[in-house]
């Protein structure tokens, strides 16, 4: 039930939209305080549109001031001194594209490179799946489709087999103001709430290609497409399994939830099951006011999209229902290979809003995951596994994540405090950095919180490391292990809030965001104490006084603002994707390569940019393929039904908006792949154009590089 719809439309703080705010984070960033605001009802909003159409109806008809892209407006090149934007090395070859602005609608890669979709929101999944019909949808209809708002990603080929495999990606969150007219929300408000449930979770799908280094096309009715949805039953693992925190009168057990929500980032883990956080899963329930939900961002107001009014489980004051928040807000499992498996969330991971979940192995052999609780002043979690990996024995390594030690994240500058002085200038030792330790917050056989039972910490993570003293972080995002260093990134994407600056987190109203990388001490993931650097100070270097690249040239990177998810290639350089770059520096969301390594270490390039209002997520660097994937969340978030400002991927009725009843175009999240396109990789010019996309339109304006 949507309290504003297109007047709310804009940016926050220099920020993400207003929209994206809303239904992506329940207004996180813009309210640290539970948001109070009054809510209207679904039904309420699409009856307020319904009047407003009449009234434009009897003037100039719906050509209500939309601007659709494909007007290339580029940011003049400033990348290099001498004139040509320099290379990208390493086995994927490109010059960096020049930034794009962000009204530009399009996705833009760089000279030799082509796009198109695997999957798209509303593509069908299974033999017997409904065709997509955007003015029919229901619970029913999707969840035998790939949903909305892909997130996660990861695309894996089997074994020795370069022409099948398989991709994972998430459905974070769902935006009702564009999946659906507002007729069909005042006329079908079960459907439109149950089509959301089942929009969110995880798709996974079976792919095909005629080569290596082909595109990919997803298998309609594959042996391992599945969909996982807001009411797939999971089993609760892990100490706080059974637990009275857990249980609810659907559920005395306390072991069997029924759904997964908000899931970003992630990760593969080394026996091949794929991990998933649970973030801001707060917005989907109505509370009570206690202090524990508020630490959680748990309002008491009704939610935005109201599903309390049709599934008692959402409102927390309903009786019986008091803990179901408590059963979101884990990192998730799931077996990809197995459709039958019954996924699990794992409690010994803690409850907080996960950004990530990735597993490395120690050299010991036990199983390591970190992940961010993407908050403004939140922290930064590790767990280290007490048994060992085992080789062949999925069964033994599901295993692994019930048994270990759960800690957060404590940081330590080397440098004075008054020489951090929150204006990003360097200290005089050259460099924000120092030590770490991580403090152990539970194991699976007791709680090292003073106060707070084994159950409480799992449950109540948060407050357990606001007791032990854990460094509040501006808003850690995706952290990952980097394959060939062994080294830990984590994207700390911004924090307008932050104001007290430490050597970690070091520019007053941190608006850009900055990447920290870690070294666990002797190279170890298990120890408990870690040498850290900031890599980046993002910024757009133009303009920016604070931007700052491990020392490289400010001159010669690419602006970047606001990292998100981070990913590697196989020469362990860094690739970063943007969520919000439009608000701050103007240009659309994008993803950049990062040298690490030798003199360009900090040398930031361009790759692509995602078109108007998306965010780049879940990049996948198959450099030795010579193609990149993204999952392009929201485009058009900032648009509404029938005023759209994006009409990707397919860009069908692109002369102006639609009517209800015509040929519906809506922007569509969709899973793409760049591909190199100079036959270099066994794909002739134009073969990957026409297996790029799956509708009308293939992959319309994606022509490749616009400069
Ligand atoms: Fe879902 Fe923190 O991004
Ligand atoms: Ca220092
Ligand atoms: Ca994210």
């Amino acid at each position: 039930m949507f309290k504003r719809l297109l007047p709310m439309a804009g940016h926050t703080r220099g920020n993400r939209s207003a929209v994206t705010c809303e239904l992506k984070c329940g207004n996180a960033c813009s309210n640290p305080v539970p948001n109070t605001s009054g809510n209207e009802t679904f039904q309420q909003v699409a009856e307020r549109a319904i009047s407003r159409r009449a009234a434009l109806a009897g003037g100039t008809g719906l050509a209500a001031a939309v601007v659709i892209g494909g007007q290339v407006a580029q940011a003049p090149e400033a990348l290099a001194d001498n004139g040509r934007p320099p290379r990208g090395g390493g086995k994927l070859d490109f010059e960096p594209i020049a930034p794009v602005m962000r009204t530009v609608d399009d996705v833009t890669v760089p000279a030799g490179y082509d796009w198109g979709t695997i999957i798209r929101w509303g593509d069908p999944l299974f033999a017997d799946s409904p065709e997509f019909d955007i003015e029919h949808q229901t619970g029913a209809s999707a969840a035998a489709q790939f949903g909305y708002n892909c997130d996660y990603l990861n695309v894996i080929s089997d074994g020795g087999n370069d022409r099948r495999g398989y991709l994972v990606s998430n459905h974070e969150y769902t935006n009702e103001y564009i999946m659906f007219s507002p007729e069909y929300i005042a006329s079908h408000p079960k459907d439109v709430v149950d089509a959301g449930i089942q929009s969110h979770g995880l798709s996974i799908v079976d792919l095909e290609r005629t080569g290596k280094g082909a595109k990919w096309e997803y298998v309609r009715g594959g042996r391992r497409n599945r969909r996982i949805t807001g009411t797939t039953p999971f089993r609760v693992t892990g100490p706080a399994a059974g637990s009275d925190l857990l249980k609810t009168v659907e559920d005395p057990t306390g072991t069997r939830v029924l759904g997964t929500l908000n899931n970003c980032a992630g990760g593969t883990t080394p026996w091949g099951t794929v991990l998933s956080g649970e973030e801001n899963f707060n917005q989907y329930f109505t509370g009570r006011g206690t202090a524990e939900e508020k630490r959680y961002g748990i309002g008491t107001k009704p939610t935005s999209r109201g599903w309390e009014n049709y599934y008692d489980r959402f409102d927390l004051t309903n009786e019986g229902y008091e803990n179901e928040a408590h059963r979101f807000g884990w990192i998730v499992e799931v077996d990809p290979e197995d459709p039958t498996s019954t996924p699990v969330k794992h409690t010994l991971l803690g409850r907080f809003k996960h950004e990530a979940g990735t597993a490395v192995l120690s050299e010991s052999g036990h199983a390591v995951v970190y992940s961010g609780d993407d908050e403004r002043h939140d922290y930064l979690y590790k767990f280290v596994s007490a048994k060992t990996y085992r080789a062949g024995d999925k069964k033994h390594n599901m295993s692994l994540l019930d048994e270990g030690t759960l800690y957060v994240a404590k940081f330590h500058g080397d440098s004075p405090e008054r020489e951090i002085d929150g204006t990003g200038t360097l200290p005089s030792d050259g460099a924000f950095d120092g030590w770490g330790e991580w403090i152990a917050l539970a194991s699976h056989k007791k709680s090292y919180v003073p106060g707070m039972s084994l159950e409480e910490v799992l449950v109540f993570t948060r407050l357990a490391a606001d007791k032990m003293g854990a460094t509040a972080m501006d808003r850690p995002e995706d952290v990952e292990t980097n394959p060939v260093n062994g080294k830990v990134y984590a994207a700390l994407t911004n924090n307008t809030k932050r104001t007290a600056v430490d050597e970690a987190n070091p520019i007053v109203g941190n608006r850009d965001g900055h990447v920290i990388e870690l070294t666990e001490r002797r190279g170890d993931h298990t120890a408990t104490r870690f040498n850290w650097v900031i890599l980046l100070l993002a910024g757009d270097p133009a303009v920016s006084s604070s931007a700052y690249f491990a020392g490289y040239p400010k001159e010669l990177v690419s602006p970047i603002s606001c990292p998100d998810n981070v990913a590697f290639d196989s020469e362990g350089s860094l690739w970063v994707s943007t969520d919000g770059q439009p608000g701050t520096i103007g240009y659309a969301d994008a993803l950049h390569k990062v040298t690490l390594d030798g003199p360009e270490r900090g040398r930031v390039q361009q790759f692509l940019a995602v078109p108007r209002d998306a965010e780049t997520c879940g990049p996948v660097i198959h450099d030795r393929d010579n193609s990149v994937f993204v999952n392009v969340q929201h485009p058009g978030e900032d648009g509404m039904w029938g005023a759209h400002t994006s009409y990707f991927p397919d860009f069908l009725n692109p002369a102006g908006p639609v009517q209800v009843g015509d040929d519906v175009a809506a922007p569509r999240p969709s899973v793409v792949q760049v591909f190199n396109v100079t036959g270099n990789n066994g794909v002739g010019k134009g073969s990957g154009k026409e297996k790029a996309g799956k509708g009308k339109g293939g992959h319309g304006k994606g022509k490749g590089p616009k400069n």
